[in-house]
């Protein structure tokens, strides 16, 4: 693997889950595999479960990790090319990129998308120009569009979760939320839930929520969230702004709130959330406190996904560092 971008870098989804599940057992698999090497967090946005899981990740592999909060320390990056840098920005990732490339083995990258340009952010720029610029693997720690290792992490926890001989009834529900989010985590769970096909997978969401197509395309879609609840295994709850009229909230219905009572039409339903949670806006203390909520698992498991990814970074790159 030389990128983990989206599932599309991924050649095997159930060899990573299974690579991810031997590391839960046994952290220690690999311990020299990432000797030697460093690995870069570059964070231009806030993050718990990510940055911490990667780094702990990488010191499983016995790889060093170096944090860098560009959105707060590092000197504000410009993308675009043939810029005319009168503004506000100080550096180009032209330069920026190719230096990270020399004092790390695979560079990490948070870019949280704009929420104002659809196109810009779809294009994914920020985290492509690191790509061509750098020269060594990038894993995506949230990109504008994309969250991969969550949703790595999403099936990891599922697959875990599950023993029943028939595909599991997965329901991806919107929830609201008081401010405008990315499509991220519902556009890469319905990606991967997609690319995986070991599930019966519904997303239901009010109308003017919809999701881009080429990653929703293989599920089935409802503006009723009882349908997609009914006899549902997992219930993932997300909220995400419109993606039509770009980065707007139309509905706000708190009756899109998963309650107890909405979880009686389900199989006993697991309940997911990628965290961080807004308690009784986007899911109700009586889910997340209860013995259906998968959410600690989730997060714990983030660990497991990062190691297996950097793995496969590890094995598939041939960079010498400060060469
Ligand atoms: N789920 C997730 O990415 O959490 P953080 O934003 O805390 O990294």
């Amino acid at each position: 693997m030389k990128k983990f971008l989206s599932v599309h870098d991924a050649p095997d989804i159930q060899a990573l889950i299974d690579q991810a599940l031997a590391y839960k057992k046994n952290p220690r698999l690999s311990q020299t595999l990432g000797a030697g090497k460093r690995i870069g967090l570059l964070f231009l946005n806030p993050s718990m479960r990510t940055r911490l899981s990667t780094q702990i990740a990488a010191q499983n592999l016995g790889m060093e990790a170096i944090v860098f909060n560009v959105g707060q320390d590092g000197w504000a990056l410009e993308f675009e090319e043939e810029a005319i840098m009168s503004g506000t920005t100080v550096e180009h990732v032209k330069e920026a990129a190719p230096i990270l490339g020399r004092y790390f083995d695979v560079l990490g990258i948070r870019t949280f998308p704009s929420l104002k340009n659809k196109e810009e952010d779809y294009q994914e720029l920020y985290i492509n120009q690191f790509v061509k610029y750098c020269g060594i693997p990038v894993i995506s720690l949230e990109s504008a569009t994309l969250h991969p290792l969550q949703s790595l992490t999403d099936l990891i926890t599922i697959t875990e979760s599950f023993h029943a001989e028939r595909k599991p009834k997965i329901a991806l529900t919107w929830a609201p939320h008081v401010k405008a989010l990315p499509q991220c985590v519902a556009n890469s769970f319905a990606q991967w839930v997609n690319a995986w096909g070991k599930a019966d997978f519904t997303i239901a969401y009010p109308e003017d929520y919809e999701l881009d197509e080429k990653f929703t395309a293989g599920a089935k879609l409802t503006h009723h969230q009882e349908e997609a609840l009914h006899e549902a295994d997992f219930v993932y709850v997300k909220n995400w702004s419109t993606y039509t009229d770009y980065g707007r909230i139309y509905c706000n219905d708190p009756k899109w709130m998963l309650t107890n009572k909405k979880l009686e039409g389900t199989r006993n339903a697991k309940v997911m959330h990628c965290l961080p949670v807004r308690r009784n806006v986007e899911l109700s203390d009586e889910v997340l406190d209860g013995a259906n909520s998968l959410v600690t698992q989730q997060a714990a498991n983030r660990v497991w996904a990062a190691q297996a990814v950097l793995t496969e970074l590890l094995k598939g790159a041939n960079h010498t560092p400060n060469e």
